[in-house]
């Protein structure tokens, strides 16, 4: 495998930046994607790489042997990280983002959301870096949308409080950071568990059992693609304007709770949704979740900044690998 230091020692040249043959790449745009084995952190690094800068991703349990594999509660790793590759612009989208696993492991994602977070934005600001911190709706409490950039944050679970707080370490260690809310995330899955919107898909297709799912929570299902397309676009922007930096907010712009999310794929996939059954009832079990925390994207857009694309052409893209019908996946894509 070729990692990005070799590929550095072959682009490099002392002195000036790049060798003749790269002239595809443009040299002054590097960029570093932290959890860019997940769900989020793939579809950034594929969207900075299609759009010509220089992208090294880095992963852990599962950087091998695509990314770089670095600890982020490694001070020292990150540093040298940091330091060797001199990135103009840092995604860091690496996180414990399971509220259920936060609560049971509250020590290890304070670690991971907060302190890794704050080192992340030192090292940045010691390098002159863009950073742009993923951060989450579950800031909110859910009780007054739509929320406002500036609007009093009231998280209600755990997950929310490390996320509050690693927006505060950010901020706090890089002046001219950014930290991006996002909701509830879909897209290309290596497993339909990978996220809380696809998990869902096994029990719309198997429609010979019935399947509870929630009808109380209001989501606003968001495309990765269409998050990766604005962390580029912001960033791009950015090195234009300086002035840009601070909280910005982007969601996908269709309310659903869980029960209509999982119709709407019975729907697009031409699949019966009658053994699904809306729960009206707040869910007893897990983390509390706010009932509707959308988040007002007024603030981007008013930028030029923006991509929402619509659930049902997202989902569909996102699920068709795990069709069990085969029959059908070769009528329809082939
Ligand atoms: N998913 C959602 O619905 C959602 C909603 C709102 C906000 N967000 C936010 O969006 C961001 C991305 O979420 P996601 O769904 O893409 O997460 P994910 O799929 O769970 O990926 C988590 C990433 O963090 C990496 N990671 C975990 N521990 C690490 C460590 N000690 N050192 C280095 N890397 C480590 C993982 O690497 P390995 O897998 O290689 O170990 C993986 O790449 C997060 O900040 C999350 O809070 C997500």
């Amino acid at each position: 495998m070729v990692g990005w230091e070799s590929e550095l020692r072959i682009r490099f040249k002392p002195g000036s930046c790049w060798l003749e043959e790269d002239d595809t790449d443009i040299p002054n745009r590097r960029i570093l994607i932290t959890g860019a084995t997940g769900l989020l952190g793939r579809a950034v690094y594929k969207e900075f790489k299609a759009n010509h800068w220089h992208a090294v991703g880095c992963g852990f349990t599962r950087a091998r042997p695509r990314f770089e594999q670095v600890n982020l509660l490694d001070v020292a790793a990150v540093h040298n990280l940091i330091q060797d590759f001199q990135p103009h612009v840092i995604v860091h989208c690496a996180a414990e983002r399971r509220p259920d696993v936060v609560d049971s492991q509250p020590d290890a994602a304070s670690q991971l959301n907060v302190a890794a977070s704050g080192n992340i934005a030192k090292e940045a600001a010691d390098v002159g870096a863009f950073l742009i911190y993923i951060s989450t709706d579950y800031v909110f409490d859910g009780t007054n949308p739509p929320y406002k950039e500036n609007d009093a944050p009231n998280p209600l679970n755990l997950y929310g409080k490390t996320k509050l707080e690693g927006e505060k370490a950010v901020l706090k260690n890089s002046e001219g950071a950014a930290v991006l809310r996002v909701p509830i995330l879909y897209g290309e899955v290596e497993s339909l568990e990978e996220s809380a919107v696809t998990v869902m898909f096994d029990k719309v297709q198997f429609s010979n059992k019935s399947a509870n799912m929630d009808h109380w929570q209001q989501r606003f299902p968001t495309y990765v693609k269409d998050v990766a397309s604005i962390c580029r676009q912001l960033a791009e922007k950015r090195m234009q304007d300086p002035s840009i930096k601070g909280t910005f907010h982007w969601s996908g712009n269709e309310q659903m709770t869980k029960y209509e999310m999982a119709c709407a794929m019975a729907d697009a996939f031409n699949l019966p949704s009658s053994h699904l059954r809306p729960i009206t009832d707040s869910p007893v079990v897990g983390a509390l979740r706010p009932r509707n925390a959308q988040l007002d994207c007024s603030r981007l857009q008013m930028l030029g900044i923006g991509q929402q694309t619509p659930f049902r052409i997202g989902i569909k893209e996102s699920l068709w690998p795990f069709l069990t019908d085969k029959r059908w996946r070769q009528t329809v894509f082939h």
